[in-house]
Formats: C-alpha cells, sequence, structure tokens
C-alpha cells in the first residue's frame, strides 16, 4: 500500500463525501482558519458555529481582535468553556501585531511560539488558511493512523508520538494539502469515529491493519495506568 493511494483515496472520498460548507471554508483567511481551530479543539463543530460567526461579526480580522478589550473577548466566548483558548487567542492576536505586522505568521516555528498554537493548530493554519504543505496531528487523525498502520502505544507518551507524527508526515501529500488536512478530520469524525468505526464506507478499508484484523475498534491503545 503506497503512500500515493493513500492520498489519493482520501482526497476522492473528500471530493463526494467531505465537508465543503462551513463557514471557516468559506472566505478563508489564516485568521479564520485559527479561529475556527481553537473552537474546534475542545467543542464540536455544531456547538462552535453560532459562536464563530458572532466572534467574526465582532472581530472580522485580527486587528480588530487585538484593539478589543479581553472582556469583550471572553464575553464572545461565554458557554464555550476552556476560557484559556479566549485568552490565549486575544495575547496571541496582541503579539502577532508587535511581531508579524498585524498578520499571523505563515511558518510553523512562529505559529506555535503563539500562545495556545501547538503544532497541530499550526499545520492546520498553514494548510488550509495558507496553502502550504504542513502536517496536522489531532485526535481523529491520530485514530484514522493509529488502526491503518496498527500503531501501537498511546500516543501520548513521547516515543509513540514521533512515530505518529513521523507516518502523518510521510502520508501528507504535496498537492491539495489542505484539503486532505479537512478530509482526515472529516474522516476521523464522522466514519473512523473511536466506538463502532464505519468501516464499510471508508475509503482506506484496503490497506488498513486494524480492518484487517477485526477489531479496528482496539486503536488507538491507551496506556494502563
Ligand atoms: N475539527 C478541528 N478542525 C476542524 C475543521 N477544520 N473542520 C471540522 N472539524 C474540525
Amino acid at each position: 500500500s503506497s503512500n500515493v493511494n493513500f492520498s489519493d483515496a482520501v482526497l476522492a472520498w473528500f471530493d463526494h463525501a467531505g465537508r465543503k460548507h462551513l463557514p471557516w471554508q468559506q472566505n478563508v483567511t489564516p485568521y479564520r482558519v485559527w479561529v475556527s481551530e481553537i473552537m474546534l479543539q475542545q467543542t464540536q463543530v455544531s456547538t462552535a458555529l453560532p459562536y464563530f460567526q458572532r466572534f467574526m461579526a465582532s472581530f472580522p480580522t485580527l486587528a480588530d481582535l487585538a484593539s478589543a478589550s479581553i472582556d469583550d473577548v471572553l464575553h464572545h466566548w461565554t458557554g464555550l468553556g476552556y476560557y484559556a483558548r479566549g485568552r490565549n487567542l486575544h495575547k496571541a492576536a496582541l503579539l502577532a501585531c508587535e511581531r508579524h505586522d498585524g498578520q499571523l505568521p505563515a511558518s510553523l516555528d512562529e505559529l506555535v511560539a503563539l500562545p495556545g498554537i501547538g503544532r497541530s493548530t499550526a499545520g492546520a493554519i498553514l494548510s488550509l488558511g495558507f496553502g502550504q504543505r504542513a502536517v496536522i496531528l489531532d485526535g481523529n487523525v491520530k485514530r484514522v493512523l493509529a488502526r491503518y498502520h496498527a500503531l501501537a502505544g498511546d500516543p501520548a507518551k513521547a516515543a509513540v508520538a514521533t512515530q505518529f507524527w513521523s507516518l502523518a508526515d510521510a502520508l501528507t501529500p504535496s498537492q491539495r494539502c489542505g484539503d486532505y488536512t479537512q478530509a482526515m478530520m472529516d474522516l476521523g469524525a464522522t466514519l473512523c469515529t473511536r466506538t463502532k468505526p464505519a468501516c464499510e464506507r471508508c475509503p482506506v478499508q484496503d490497506g488498513c491493519i486494524a480492518y484487517a484484523q477485526g477489531e479496528p475498534a482496539r486503536y488507538p491503545e491507551k496506556q494502563r495506568k
């Protein structure tokens, strides 16, 4: 099973089954992608939708966010939870004004230097927002990769995480990287779910080792405590 076939199959599935009408997929900018990714870190799409719309109506640009008061920003977060996300958004907007002339930076190192942006969120901003080839590894993608390659071990452990990142990198195509990123998130969220995955509808069922083994829900493995 070659990596070319993996990303081609994922992209072909995205073309007919992927989500293409979410608000942050319209009028795409790095700023809109960033805000949506932060909201979606711990929140379902359906819950985040109205928050995203109100946030963008009040703070349409990064400069608007930077010049808003923290109280106003947190007011927009009321009910979403994990308020550190809202605080970090505001802090990062101020830093981007100081460091990057009011724009989000287009490099991995500069993005992860901003509060609230980890390596996977940076990868999502680069691929979805800037159209660069970049790698993501969020919870959904970890599950897809763990099953496809029957990767043993808990991805929360550093040595295992290194293997996951390396595999994620090897599978990421250089063409249509943004679509591939969105497709992997959608695959994990809609088919390759934590329990009862819908393998019969999966574009990469061929080649999935966990499927061949007959027990896909065993992966990813959790550390025994
Ligand atoms: N979860 C995290 N990022 C997402 C995105 N771009 N679309 C849908 N769900 C997501």
